[in-house]
């Protein structure tokens, strides 16, 4: 069968593919719904006129190659019409009201209701005289079963095959799901060469097998649920921040700034030069953002509470299991906000409830995880969740470090940036509980953060926030507000110029203010114990590897 959508119902199966005993219900069943809705191989078989009008159309006696669009239309039209005047509608030519797995799953008590499920299948078992199938359209993790006749029996109800199956809702004899569907009409709308898809019936395939193919992976049990999370999580961090009073601002993909200072900019031009090749297109070189920070801290100027959740980039020459070369970031700003202590408390419960709704939202999908990905997950998560958040300073830390009978590959000492085996030993030696890292050496950091005017170790009013399996999971500070000790950081660093607006904005009515920033592939890792952040976003962008 080469095209697309062909109907299977009942005994009318396709051209040359019939099986199994005819059975005078089934085809009685055939000729109510298959005649109309779908185009019948038997109508194609039959003889006719070319042109026919739309009700005879909708009575299904003409053949289906001489249907042509708007005929189809004009029948569909007209079918609907009658079903629809028709004072005593028979329940069998009620059009199936359209349902998602999750819909028809999540239905208490079905009566018969006739419904029309569109997927995938996921299985097929075939008997003596019944046919199951599983049928997933990536709304749930489970799926919906559909008990057909075996007599619907046919090659092109294969794993991976698109199908529309429409039919009645009933009670399930079996234990393992309260609902099935059963098929009054199935219809193979795409097939699917099950043999040279790589993914197999009932194989579980290790996520570095599944990466090979971004454009496929989606339609695995494991992938489907980690993109389900992140789509939850997205919408909780949404919510959370919506509960709070924050402002949503959408800060630029383009930038000429670079935030960070670490020069890992991609940078942006048009493909080919436009008129007087010298010029650039926005006139200064311009970059894909590393951070909205700054484009945020324009709008606590004007809103107390602001926050972004965007794409990021960083032209990180890293193929590490946590760094991405385009990521997910949420960013927050807060006015009026004077300590580190007001902002950690911000960023814990951000990270908390927006746990607790996930766990709430797609359980199994996590339990997928906890389970087949990360055994003690699970628990590992209860803990972090449970117990506050830790505290200790930069000093405090490197001190911890210098104590632990460990040896590192870089030597811990105080100006050094702490590096992920250090990150890894601080967790632990928290007792695996999130820990916030507070106090940075000023030279470490950039230009923005609060100068905490201490010595004779001069640090900044910098939180980083270590969590277990992942390391740096946020980077946050109080920000330079006061305009002298802005104006000589930015002299100091050659940036006056530069950043000029960034120094009007301490002009002008300055407030104390910070912020911080979570990685959100870090976070996902971090709750569902996914080891490599390529695996918890849909398209993997890093080093040597931009697939699709
Ligand atoms: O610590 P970072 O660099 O902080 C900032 O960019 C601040 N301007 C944010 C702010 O205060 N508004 O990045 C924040 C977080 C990191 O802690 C990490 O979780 C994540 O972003 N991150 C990455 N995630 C994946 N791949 C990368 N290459 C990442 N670089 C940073
Ligand atoms: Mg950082």
């Amino acid at each position: 069968m080469s095209g697309l959508r062909s109907a299977l119902s009942g005994s009318r199966g396709p051209v040359g593919t019939k099986r199994g005993p005819v059975k005078g219900k089934e085809a009685r069943v055939g000729l109510c719904c298959a005649g109309v809705w779908g185009c019948g191989p038997e109508e194609g078989r039959r003889e006719g006129p070319r042109r026919q009008s739309p009700l005879a159309l909708a009575s299904g006696l003409v053949p289906w190659r001489a249907w042509d669009g708007r005929a189809m239309f004009g029948a569909r039209c007209l079918l609907r019409a009658l079903r629809s005047c028709s004072s005593a509608p028979c329940p069998r030519h009620r059009p199936a009201a359209r349902m998602s797995v999750r819909g028809a799953l999540g239905v208490q008590s079905a009566n018969g209701e006739r419904v029309k499920v569109q997927g995938w299948i996921r299985s097929v078992r075939s008997q003596k005289e019944v046919l199951f199938l599983h049928i997933n359209d990536g709304s749930s993790l489970e799926s919906l079963q559909v008990v057909a006749d075996s007599s619907f029996d046919s090659r092109e109800l294969a794993f991976g095959s698109s199908v529309e199956v429409q039919g009645q809702l009933v009670k399930s004899p079996s234990k393992k799901q309260n609902v099935e569907l059963k098929a009054e009409k199935i219809e193979v709308v795409g097939n699917c060469d099950a043999k040279a898809f790589p993914f197999k019936y009932k194989e579980r395939h290790p996520l570095e097998y599944l990466r090979q193919y971004p454009h496929l992976r989606c339609r695995t049990n494991v992938l489907g649920s980690i993109l389900r999370v992140r789509s939850e999580a997205t919408a909780a961090i949404h919510s959370f921040f919506k509960d709070s009073g924050f402002v949503h601002i959408h800060t630029p993909v383009i930038t000429s700034n670079d935030c960070e200072g670490a020069g890992e900019l991609f940078q942006v031009e048009p493909s080919s030069k436009i008129k007087v090749p010298e010029e650039n297109f926005f006139n200064i070189p311009v970059f894909l953002t590393v951070s909205g920070q700054l484009h945020l801290e324009v709008m606590s100027g004007a809103f107390t509470q602001v926050f972004t959740f965007g794409p990021t980039f960083r032209a990180e020459n890293s193929q590490s299991r946590r760094h991405l070369a385009e990521f997910y970031m949420v960013e927050a700003e807060i006015s009026f906000l004077e300590s580190l202590q007001d902002l950690m408390q911000v960023m814990e419960s951000l990270f908390k409830t927006t746990a607790m709704t996930v766990l709430s939202n797609c359980p199994k999908d996590v339990e997928l995880c906890h389970k087949f990905i990360a055994p003690g997950q699970k628990d590992r998560l209860e803990h972090m969740l449970k117990n506050n958040f830790l505290i200790i300073s930069y000093t405090e830390a490197v001190e911890i470090l210098k104590q632990a009978s460990q040896n590192f590959t870089f030597t811990p000492e105080w100006g050094a940036d702490l590096h992920t085996e250090h990150e890894k030993y601080l967790v632990k030696h928290c007792g695996n509980i999130p820990v916030f890292v507070i106090n940075y050496p000023l030279a470490l950091k950039p230009f923005y953060m609060r100068d905490n005017e201490d010595g004779p170790q001069h640090t900044v009013a910098a939180v980083d926030l270590l969590v277990p399996g992942v390391g740096e999971l946020f980077g946050g500070s109080l920000r330079e507000e006061r305009y002298h000790f802005l104006e000589q950081r930015l002299a100091r660093l050659g940036l006056t110029e530069a950043y000029q607006w960034y120094l009007d904005l301490r002009r002008f009515g300055s407030v104390p203010h910070g912020g911080f920033g979570m990685g959100f592939e870090r976070y996902l890792q971090c709750i569902l114990g996914i080891d490599n952040i390529k695996d918890v976003i849909p398209f993997p962008r890093f080093t040597h590897s931009c697939l699709l």
